[in-house]
């Protein structure tokens, strides 16, 4: 028999979850403009909105939070910082941020954008945002089957696609990025060979490289299992080799730093690095702090130096294919293989009476919180706006915080949402901001939910 394999850690604190009624949430969800973003996180059972800043620390990032220097400057937490990511990423000049769209924003502020192009395997929407503010233009060149192909690297950026990108676009772009995990293609990861593909091409023409490295342990750890020809001796040396083909990476630390808030920009050049400093201090604060007490700096140490250990990242696959396994007993189709940090839901194929613009993610994840309080986030034309793409739900897992008897109880949620789905209603946008709509958008269902009589327990 194969060893089951558990949660690699034990349980010191705990927080309550208060246990809301189907009535309760019908009317909270209502008030809410039925926007899950708008609910109070005390009114939601099982949190999986998203990955970011939610995990829980552990013993050892506690203790050194205690011993977090406050100085102004030359803080020693910020010393041990640098320590950690020159070893892990190799990169000379490294800086912290509050938090990665910092490191966007500001990389995009000292490298000439204007009129520029950005390509990608997959920009997450504050990278386009920041790229797009600055002037630029950031075109997505993912794989075209990386949602439907079920291969175990469906982030891979198309590489026929970036030649002819490069060759249209021949001396006017600013840089590409490639982000591991492919967070807007299902989280999916980038294969070790694609990426030495995209860095060769890269270097070829002198276009510089960014990873946006913000799930890299997840990303290194699926090539260290699916990829022989892309591992290296170790998984430290397999995630070194990640950093060792982009000349520049920004890491949001909330992912894979495992801290409630915390950002990292890091690059080769020298004078890339002088113009950052400069910029820096202009809205973050001293470069050796970066927007973030000494104790966030050496939480962040601590936490990159954890997330690489092999059990853990064990776990948090078969976490995430444990809940993708749930899912599609109760008929739901998922992005496969799972990813690590999140299981995505075809949430247009579940709900086949629903068209794009009726919104069946949102009417999904709707459904899923009045079902059982489970919030979950929508990434698809409620998140993007109109037009023909897949229609996801994304049910993100934070780091070390929910055990296996809580993803019990989300399959159950699954399975008494599966039963109605055929009856889930259409989902009218009522009012919405200029840009970034999922945030604050007001919503109503075209007919009501049906009612979920679910409140005697087993
Ligand atoms: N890049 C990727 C791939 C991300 O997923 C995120 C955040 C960022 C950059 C920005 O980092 O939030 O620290 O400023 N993703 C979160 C999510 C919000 O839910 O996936 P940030």
């Amino acid at each position: 028999m194969p060893r089951p394999v558990i949660e690699p850690f034990r349980i010191k604190v705990v927080e309550p979850i208060r246990l809301t009624t189907a009535g309760e949430r019908a009317e909270l969800l209502a008030r809410a403009g039925y926007n899950l973003f708008a609910i109070p996180a005390e009114e939601v059972i099982v949190d999986l909105l998203t990955d970011s800043g939610t995990g829980a620390m552990s013993a050892e990032q506690w203790a050194a939070m205690m011993r977090g220097d406050e100085s102004y400057a030359g803080a020693r937490s910020y010393f041990r910082l640098e320590e950690v990511t020159h070893q892990l990423t190799g990169m000379p000049f490294v800086f912290p941020t509050h938090q990665g769209r910092a490191a966007e924003r500001i990389l995009c502020a000292v490298v000439p954008l204007q009129g520029k192009v950005v390509l990608s395997n997959g920009l997450f929407d504050t990278t386009r945002a920041n790229v797009e503010a600055a002037g630029a233009t950031g075109i997505d060149l993912p794989d075209p089957e990386a949602l439907t192909g079920h291969r175990p690297f469906g982030g891979d950026a198309d590489l026929a696609a970036l030649d002819a990108a490069l060759e249209r676009h021949a001396g006017n772009v600013a840089f590409v990025v490639m982000t591991v995990t492919n967070n807007t293609m299902g989280g999916q990861a980038v294969s070790m060979e694609n990426l030495r593909q995209v860095s060769r091409r890269c270097r070829e023409r002198g276009i510089p490289l960014v990873l946006d490295a913000c799930r890299f342990a997840e990303n290194a750890y699926r090539i260290w299992k699916d990829e022989p020809a892309g591992r290296g001796p170790t998984l430290e040396a397999t995630a070194r080799a990640l950093f060792d083909l982009a000349d520049v990476f920004t890491m949001s630390a909330k992912k894979d730093g495992i801290v409630n808030m915390g950002g990292l920009l890091g690059m080769r050049d020298p004078a890339l690095a002088e113009r950052i400093r400069v910029n820096l201090i202009l809205t973050e604060g001293f470069v050796t702090y970066g927007g973030l007490a000494g104790r966030d700096l050496e939480a962040m140490a601590q936490g990159l130096r954890e997330v690489l250990d092999e059990h853990y990242l064990e776990y948090r696959f078969a976490a995430a294919r444990y809940l993708a396994r749930k899912l599609e007993e109760h008929g739901f189709p998922v992005v496969q293989p799972a990813a690590a940090h999140a299981v995505y839901v075809d949430a247009g194929a579940a709900l086949p009476h629903l068209a794009s613009d009726d919104l069946p993610g949102q009417s999904l994840a709707c459904a899923l919180y009045l079902a059982g309080g489970v919030r979950t986030c929508e990434i698809g034309n409620l998140m993007f706006g109109a037009g023909e793409r897949r229609q996801l739900v994304r049910l993100a897992i934070p780091r070390r915080v929910y055990t296996q008897s809580h993803v019990d109880y989300v399959g159950w949620v699954a399975g008494e949402v599966a039963r109605v789905r055929h009856r889930l209603p259409a989902m009218r946008v009522l009012q919405e901001p200029p840009s970034l709509r999922h945030f604050s958008a007001a919503m109503r269902p075209v007919e009501p939910f049906p009612a979920f009589d679910v409140d005697g327990a087993a």
